[in-house]
């Protein structure tokens, strides 16, 4: 399998410098998610395209370098349901927020309507516990049971501080915690468990710190645009209520934007906002944040037991979550 779809950057770099081990691995997850989700019926077109949209397949792979050369068929399934359960969040997201596009392109919502693609978000979600099932992956769908439960909690308290200009730091880490850095941590755990290896806690502590970092940043690129590289709309964030830490950040150094009535942005004045918020140097703030938090996840490293090359390829993908948007 050649490093192209499934494996843009940042991952190309992780990619090419890894054994044979990885690409089969990955190629096995691709086969994997097709395969699971036909598996109740034939997919339709928006759901095919769905399942192959773009994605950067983050989460599988991060399962399987947690797993390593000797991974097997079980890193493989907890790869496929990681990425099941990542596709369904982003698609039931998609609907919560009503959005036209991801990556690019029209989201399910948009073309196909609410119903539709909460249906499809349903479906997705249930095959990825399916999956693991089938070969009764007890830890798996334990860990990916409450991982799911976290996300959930974390579009709850988004939903809760919506428009609220006061929302501290803290409570936006928690979220960010919740919604984003639970999974990365579940697919670097279940890479390990599926192995037997132990150490799962480094590995959690680790996952959660890339996708604090990850969130982060993707926060900071709703702020910066530009809209053909993000594939949506500068200021979408802004214009769903979602108060992110570029602009707690930009508030502290101009209390006057906490004034801005969010709910009355338009799409244009949600640029001119943007604008705003980037002159007061928080997005080069936010971005030196995330960048520590990458450092500290790449130090939790030397303690994970992890073979050399894994540890090698584990650093290699943290710092492409930070090359991916520098
Ligand atoms: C995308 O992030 C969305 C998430 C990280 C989580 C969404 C979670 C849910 C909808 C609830 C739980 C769903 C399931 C199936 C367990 P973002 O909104 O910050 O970024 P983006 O929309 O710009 O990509
Ligand atoms: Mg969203």
């Amino acid at each position: 399998m050649s490093p192209g779809r499934s494996a843009p950057e940042p991952v190309t770099a992780v990619f090419e410098s890894a054994g044979a081990w990885l690409p089969n691995g990955l190629a096995e997850v691709e086969e994997g998610l097709l395969a699971a989700a036909e598996s109740e019926g034939p997919l339709t077109a928006d759901a095919v395209a769905t399942l192959k949209a773009g994605g950067k397949r983050m989460r599988p792979m991060l399962v399987l370098l947690c797993a390593g050369p000797g991974g097997g068929r079980a890193a493989v399934r907890a790869g496929v349901a990681v990425e099941l359960i990542h596709m369904a969040s982003l698609v039931h997201d998609d609907v919560l927020d009503r959005a036209p596009l991801r990556r690019g392109r029209p989201t399910v919502f948009a073309e196909s309507g609410r119903g539709r693609a909460t249906a499809l978000g349903d479906r997705l979600f249930s095959t990825a516990f399916a999956v693991l099932a089938a070969e009764s992956d007890e830890f798996a769908i334990a860990e990916l049971s409450a991982t799911a439960v976290d996300l959930a909690r974390g579009e709850l308290m988004q939903r809760r501080g919506a428009f609220d200009t006061a929302l501290s730091e803290d409570e936006y880490f928690e979220r960010c915690r919740l919604k984003t850095g639970r999974l990365f941590a579940a697919a670097c755990v279940l890479g390990r468990a599926s192995v037997g290896g132990t150490g799962k806690e480094v590995m959690a502590e680790f996952g959660h710190r890339i996708g604090l970092a990850f969130q982060m940043l993707d926060d900071v690129l709703d702020i910066s645009g530009p809209a053909e590289r993000t594939g949506k709309a500068r200021g979408t964030d802004l214009l769903d209520g979602t108060v992110t830490l570029p602009l707690i950040q930009a508030i502290r150094v101009q209390p006057a934007l906490a004034e801005v009535d969010l709910r009355e942005l338009s799409e244009e004045s949600a640029v001119l906002f943007c604008d705003r918020i980037a002159d007061t140097g928080a997005l080069d703030s936010v971005r030196g944040r995330a960048m520590a938090l990458i450092e500290e996840a790449k130090a939790r490293l030397s303690s994970s037991g992890l073979e050399q090359e894994q540890v090698r390829l584990l650093e290699l993908i943290a710092d492409g979550v930070v090359l991916r948007y520098s």
